[in-house]
């Protein structure tokens, strides 16, 4: 099954390819702006070097010890664009229900056309566990993605993400050892956090993001707490609020203060946890006081966005409708008519009758590909500039050519698994958030 976009009658065919787009830009032939030449380049001239390679978050830190993938073998970094789309095409076949593949929204448009379902990360993880019989998931995403579709899929089945450099800097702002950190000190200013008081609320309720590695899922899972994804934080929150005083919300600050601000949540409730400073950068009084500790941790992607470009849209375009993701920061999300996730927006575009401008704040693949799937709209990236997400741009499709092939071939590489000592409290957090509220089926 792969996607074609079919263009209304009389419509203009449009590229939804982000590669070629970068192409254009560097070739000379396009005079848009990208925010690095380098992402001209293959991914595999950055597999060796540290960081998460050029696009939206090549500033960020990353952690010593991220994953990193070996190099990849000649053949497929020198194959052509066709001849990779062949080869992914042939092993698929090759492979047939022994092997599904999962692409993420954000994927290049040369991975998505491969995948079986294409979704946001929590759809994709339950796509993963309605094909038991798939002896192998290549999960087209990242690391966290990976992992959450380990936990819920069955003990046998191999879950591969095709390139190991594929992390999330913004999962990476948290790290198990300073989330651990934090609950202590927490302890230090609240009291015991495992004691309810007379109301049966006990003093702070963890909650993470889906964007979290599996460790701190994990974390979450020991300590009452749950996981929440952008489509629904909001019941995510209303759920720990019935359990108790306070959040402690990781890794993402926007998502947990654009929620909670919607929920009524006065900004000064909301202390920022920074775990680089003594008590988060916060006091006791300002913890104590607080309904949501934000932890400082934020996508470079959506950051990206800002209220100057949703004023030039719609200086640009009268009636544009500017629909962001909950993961830019909240004076964005205040300024645009709509926020919601990936699905969201997906679904939001959809159900539009009438031919319609859209500013969309996402990442550039999805808003590329939405734009290409409906031609009868005209839908653009607020952000100008050609950055993706640096880490989903490391999945190219030489690397998915290369698993399928290995899979082929009867050997199993970058296979991700979570420990048991992890999985089992991950679980519990993921098992609650589903019976708070279950996924909306898979897009296709
Ligand atoms: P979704 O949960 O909507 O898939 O988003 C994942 C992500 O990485 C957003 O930046
Ligand atoms: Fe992580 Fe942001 Fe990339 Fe999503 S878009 S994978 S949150 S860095």
């Amino acid at each position: 099954m792969s996607i074609t976009f079919l263009p209304a009658p009389g419509a203009r065919p449009i590229d939804g390819s982000v590669d070629h787009a970068i192409q254009d830009i560097v070739a000379g032939r396009s005079t848009d702006a990208t925010c690095t030449t380098d992402l001209a380049a293959g991914p595999w001239d950055f597999d060796v070097r540290p960081g998460y390679g050029p696009g939206s978050s090549m500033g960020d830190v990353i952690p010593t010890g991220a994953p990193r993938q070996g190099e990849l073998p000649v053949a497929y970094r020198e194959a052509s664009e066709e001849e990779l789309d062949a080869r992914i095409r042939t092993a698929k076949q090759v492979l047939g229900d022994r092997v599904v593949v999962l692409g993420h929204f954000y994927q290049r448009e040369e991975v998505v056309r491969h995948a079986d379902y294409v979704g946001d990360s929590f759809q994709l993880a339950t796509a993963a566990k309605g094909r038991p019989d798939a002896e192998a998931i290549v999960f087209c995403g990242v690391h966290f993605m990976a992992e959450t579709a380990d936990l819920l899929s069955g003990p046998e089945q191999a879950v591969v993400l095709p390139n190991l450099a594929a992390g999330c800097s913004m999962a990476d702002m948290a790290d198990i050892d300073q989330v651990e950190e934090c609950w202590e000190q927490l302890a230090d200013a609240l009291g015991p956090l495992d004691v309810a008081d007379d109301e049966g609320l006990v003093p702070v309720i963890p909650v993470t993001y889906m964007n979290s590695s599996a460790a701190i899922k994990g974390f979450v899972g020991r300590h009452g707490g749950i996981v929440c994804t952008s489509s629904n934080a909001q019941t995510v929150l209303e759920w720990a609020f019935a359990r108790g005083r306070r959040v402690l919300f990781f890794p993402d600050q926007h998502l947990g203060r654009n929620t909670a601000k919607a929920m009524g949540v006065p900004l000064e409730r909301m202390p920022m946890w920074n775990p680089r400073r003594p008590w988060g950068g916060s006091s006791p009084d300002a913890l104590v006081d607080a309904r949501v500790i934000l932890w400082h941790g934020f996508c470079s992607v959506h950051r990206r966005f800002t209220v100057g470009q949703i004023d030039q849209a719609r200086a640009e375009h009268p009636g544009v409708r500017v629909i962001v993701h909950p993961e830019c920061p909240m004076e964005v999300v205040d300024a645009a008519d709509e926020a919601g996730s990936t699905d969201y927006i997906r679904r939001a575009i959809d159900a539009a009758t009438e031919p319609t401008t859209f500013a969309i704040g996402t990442e550039i693949n999805l808003v590329k590909r939405l734009a290409a799937q409906y031609p009868q709209h005209e839908i653009f990236c607020l952000d100008p500039v050609v950055c993706p997400c640096s880490t989903m741009y490391r999945i190219h499709p030489g690397y998915l050519a290369w698993v399928l092939e290995e899979l082929v071939a009867g050997r199993t590489p970058n296979r991700i698994t979570v420990p048991a000592d992890v999985a089992d409290p991950a679980r519990v957090s993921l098992e609650r958030m589903l019976a708070a509220k279950p996924p909306a089926p898979v897009a296709r």
